[in-house]
């Protein structure tokens, strides 16, 4: 694809995400608030799926994890502990002209000749800029009543870690699981759902032995890479790069930036990072709560070592739209469809009746889609416009089967399945169409 095209594909994107209810720009009636957005129906309903897939893959079908959802604000002492009162920074940089802010690792080549990539004029002297959102907590606002919104749902796990091993007495290797927000004052929020000022993360922190965090850092880097396939991300989109020494975060010793070949670049979609005992040490150390885990087998206390694979669900989503997003032929017109994993679709499956002025179709077609309903089927009814019309519409937000009820279906009890990618009809009988269903939707 040329550079041409591919920019496109993003706009492409961004316009069917609004037509179709999945994702508008936040606050847009007012003029928005740059880095914000807010999910629509249909948006909701693809965040759920990845999420609800997500917790069954890494919480429910193991022994060795738990879940959690901790408060999004937290005592500032959290923040001091672990560095990111003083350090949870950007480089920012400022146009003395046009008074443009940029960050200055972006525009690196600009940055060094001082020059303003908008208006040419001078650039100023970077600084670092403190990307957590301050607010206070309670009737008085002074420094006592200063707090954060999370930054990373990271440190919720860790302030819990003590409080799981109470209640559960895992043994290690064990993980902390958590979706939910995260807030970041970022410099230049872009690219749509790629990098915003509020977005979710789904995180885990695996507590390991010391001697063996390389190993559970193999293990779970196969993991990442098999969720990507999981949710339709062709391999040839995704690349791990081990990040180098000087551009890790402070409490790494290891990292992989697993990276997507987005339109705009080839950019961080998750991070897998070894930990060390940073987090634990250092939350030992600033609530004097001694942090030890203890080895009931050997008696022994340490401080155990993590592993930390942690998925940004917004750029989760804006990837699986990229990937999905497609464009034919079909029936001498083009269309555009979301050839979503059918197992991710907000709508599984449309119930139509052929023509909405007949009762008794209309009366059918709703008893199909009752059914389908009560069986827990993402389902959806439309009458509304020609049949023509209704397949647009799914084709549009990813619906891999529609069901029509036709005069036929009033004599023997079959209706058509459609499916979505190749248009393809089928005659099945209601009777069959459960399995019909769950054998086209649930992943092998
Ligand atoms: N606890 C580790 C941590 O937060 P990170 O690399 O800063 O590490 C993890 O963030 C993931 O969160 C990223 O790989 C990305 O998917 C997502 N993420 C980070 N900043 C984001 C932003 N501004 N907008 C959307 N997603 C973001």
């Amino acid at each position: 694809m040329t550079k041409e095209r591919e920019i496109s594909l993003l706009e492409r994107v961004v316009s069917l995400c609004k037509r179709r209810g999945f994702v508008y720009q936040g606050s847009e009636i007012y003029g928005g608030l740059a880095g914000t957005w807010d999910y629509g129906p249909m948006g909701v309903r693809l965040k759920n799926t990845i999420t609800k897939l997500w917790w069954k893959t890494f919480v429910d079908d193991r022994s060795d994890m738990y879940g959690i959802d901790a408060a999004i604000l937290m005592n500032a002492n959290v923040w001091k502990a672990v560095g990111h009162v003083e350090g949870f920074t950007d480089p920012l940089i400022e146009c003395t002209k046009c008074k443009h802010r940029f960050r200055a690792d972006h525009i690196r080549e600009r940055a060094e000749k001082k020059m303003c990539p908008t208006c040419g004029g001078a650039l100023g002297d970077p600084r670092q800029f403190n990307m957590m959102f301050e607010t206070n907590v309670g009737a008085v606002r002074d420094s006592s009543s200063i707090a954060y919104l999370r930054p990373e749902t990271a440190q919720g796990i860790f302030v819990n870690f003590k409080n799981i091993v109470d209640s559960f007495h895992p043994k290690l290797p064990f993980g902390i699981a958590q979706i939910g927000k995260a807030f970041r004052n970022e410099i230049t929020p872009r690219d749509f759902l790629f990098r915003t000022r509020e977005f979710e993360q789904m995180e885990i922190e695996y507590f390991v032995k010391e001697n063996e965090w390389e190993q559970y850092f193999e293990l779970w880097r196969k993991h990442v890479r098999d969720w990507t396939k999981s949710i339709g991300l062709a391999a040839k989109n995704v690349h791990e790069l081990e990040v180098e020494t000087g551009d890790r975060a402070h409490y790494s010793k290891r990292t992989i930036d697993f990276e997507y070949s987005f339109p705009f670049g080839r950019k961080e979609l998750y991070g897998l990072a070894y930990r060390t005992d940073f987090d634990v040490r250092s939350h030992a150390a600033a609530s004097s709560v001694d942090l030890n885990y203890q080895d009931l087998d050997t008696g022994e206390r340490f401080m155990p070592h993590v592993i930390e694979p942690s998925f940004g669900l917004d750029r989760t989503i804006l990837a699986v739209l990229l990937e999905s997003y497609a464009e034919d032929e079909l029936g001498s017109e083009t269309r555009v469809y979301l050839k979503l994993p059918a197992h991710l679709a907000p709508v599984s499956v449309a119930v139509f009746p052929l023509l909405k002025n007949k009762p008794d179709l209309v009366k059918k077609a709703r008893a199909v889609f009752d059914s389908l309903r009560k069986q827990d089927f993402a389902a959806a009814f439309d009458d509304n416009g020609n049949i023509g019309k209704r397949y647009r519409r799914q084709d549009e937000i990813g619906t891999p089967l529609c069901v029509t009820v036709d005069f036929t279906t009033l004599e023997d009890d079959t209706v058509t399945v459609r499916d979505r990618d190749s248009g393809k009809q089928e005659r099945v009988k209601l009777d069959e169409l459960t399995l019909y269903i769950e054998e086209r939707i649930v992943p092998a």
